[in-house]
Formats: C-alpha cells, sequence, structure tokens
C-alpha cells in the first residue's frame, strides 16, 4: 500500500495553541509530543481537542525507550493507546534510542550501540509495542554526539534491519543524519542511500547549532543550509514524503514558521510535481 502523503506539517507547541485557533493557517497536518498529552482532562486536551477537529495529526513520542533493556513500559503504553483512540493520529512515532536504565529516566534519546545483539533486542521490542498498539509505529534516527567501540554495523544498517525485521516505519531526520555526518565523520548520502524508500514516511526538518568540530541538534534556529540541500537530495531519493519542522527552543511568532514551512513546499515542489 502507498504511504499517505500528508504534506507539509509544524510540531504542535503550546505556544501557538491560541494563533492557530483564531487563524486556522495552512499547515497540512499537525505533529505532537505524545507525553504532553497523556494526561485526563485540562487546558492541553481541550486545545487537542479543538485543533484536532480541523487538522490532520500524528502523535511522536519520546519515552519508549525502545532500546533500553529496562522492560516495557506497559502502563506508559496503555496511556499511548488511549491517546491513539481518542485522536486517531495518521500515525504513531518515536525514536531508535534508549532514553534510561535501572528505572532512571536520563531525558535525552541516547544512541544504541550498533550491535546484532542490540539488534535483536530492538526488533523484539518493536514488535511487541506493534503488537499492542495493533499499528505499525516510525521509528526516527536520533543525532548523537558519541560512538560505541563495539558497534559492529553503520548506523544506517541498523535502521534498515530494524525497520525490515520488526516490519516498522521510518522517520527520517533529515537534520539528524547531517548533525551525526558532521560529528562522526560520514557522507550523509550514503546514509540516505542505504534506507529503503519504502520503509520511510515522514521527515522531520530543524535547525542545529554549529560549533565548527562538532554541531549540537538544538532545534532553536531555522532550518539551515546544509539541511536544505540534504533534504532536497532526499526528496529526490524518497518521492513525497510528509514533511514538518521541529521548534522547541526559541520558539518564533506561527507566522515565521509558517514562512520557513513554505520554503520546504517550495525547495520540493518541482521534485514531487506538486501542485500549486
Ligand atoms: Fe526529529
Amino acid at each position: 500500500m502507498a504511504r499517505p502523503f500528508l504534506g507539509f506539517g509544524l510540531g504542535l507547541r503550546k505556544e501557538h495553541y491560541e494563533a492557530v485557533l483564531s487563524a486556522r493557517p495552512k499547515v497540512d497536518f499537525f505533529e505532537i509530543i505524545t507525553e504532553n498529552y497523556l494526561v485526563s482532562g485540562g487546558k492541553p486536551l481541550y486545545y487537542l481537542d479543538q485543533i484536532r477537529a480541523d487538522y490532520p495529526m500524528v502523535m511522536h513520542g519520546v519515552s519508549l525507550s525502545v532500546g533500553s533493556s529496562d522492560p516495557l513500559d506497559w502502563e506508559y503504553l496503555t496511556k499511548v493507546k488511549q491517546l491513539i483512540e481518542r485522536i486517531e493520529p495518521v500515525w504513531v512515532s518515536d525514536h531508535l534510542c534508549w532514553t534510561g536504565i535501572g528505572g532512571f529516566n536520563l531525558h535525552d534519546l541516547l544512541p544504541l550501540p550498533y550491535t546484532e545483539e542490540a539488534l535483536s533486542h530492538v526488533v523484539g521490542r518493536v514488535i511487541q509495542v506493534q503488537e499492542f498498539l495493533g499499528r505499525r509505529i516510525l521509528l526516527e534516527n536520533v543525532s548523537s554526539y558519541v560512538r560505541y567501540s563495539c558497534s559492529e554495523l553503520t548506523e544506517w544498517d541498523f535502521l534498515r534491519e530494524v525497520a525490515e525485521q520488526a516490519d516498522c516505519l521510518i522517520l527520517l531526520d533529515i537534520n539528524n543524519v547531517y548533525v551525526s555526518a558532521r560529528n562522526h565523520d560520514f557522507d550523509p548520502l550514503c546514509y540516505l542511500s542505504a534506507i529503503p524508500p519504502e520503509r520511510v514516511s515522514q521527515f522531520h526538518l530543524a535547525g542545529h547549532t554549529d560549533l565548527g568540530d562538532f554541531v549540537i541538534d538544538t532545534h532553536d534556529y531555522p532550518v539551515r543550509d546544509e539541511v536544505w540541500a540534504l533534504f532536497q537530495a532526499a526528496a529526490h531519493r524518497f518521492g513525497p514524503v510528509s514533511t514538518m519542522i521541529e521548534r522547541d527552543d526559541n520558539i518564533p511568532p506561527l507566522s515565521e514558521l509558517l514562512c520557513e514551512l513554505e520554503q520546504a513546499r517550495q525547495l520540493v515542489k518541482p521534485i514531487w510535481s506538486l501542485a500549486a
């Protein structure tokens, strides 16, 4: 089955709730941070329901910790399932990472050792999560600053193998590919060429901070030219893929993000033969 193409979306942030409701901006879909809405009531759910009535939504989690050796958190997953029933997202994603161990949450999306052992561990857990949620999930590549000396596979081979063996989908963060390529000195085009197009269901774009010797994935700045260029290369390889811009710090007025989103649309319009 062909993947749905939702168009060009934004991350829904509380700073923009009122502007979205009053202006109904031209955004094709919103991505929500799942954990912000795992509550039983209050303002977040009020705004969520109002905005969901007008826009398609996708859910993006940060707490699955699919790579950890701690047991899967079924209480968390039950809440995720309830939110899925509430807002009927087009899809649900999280990250190919671990976020803690021994019950400690490190509040970061940490890279895995790319070993056969980790691969079979993650594949088994993704299969369990998908069976529980009754749907395929998307896993996102994270940015990283360290590598493990025990790694046997490249990050891109590991990501592809997880997706193929667990039969899950991929959320390809173009900025994360760029950031990790700079930090670990690999060719980002090599990464893209290893990922099977039929598995990629969404792109993320974001800004980063370039410190010369290394690059930090800060999400506090507009998308940089190098990432726009990589986005265009990805657009050629993968065809039309639902694309959204993430901004998590220094959040500007909605109008600024709408301009950036339009830039994304215009860049790939000729590549994807999109209507005006
Ligand atoms: Fe991302």
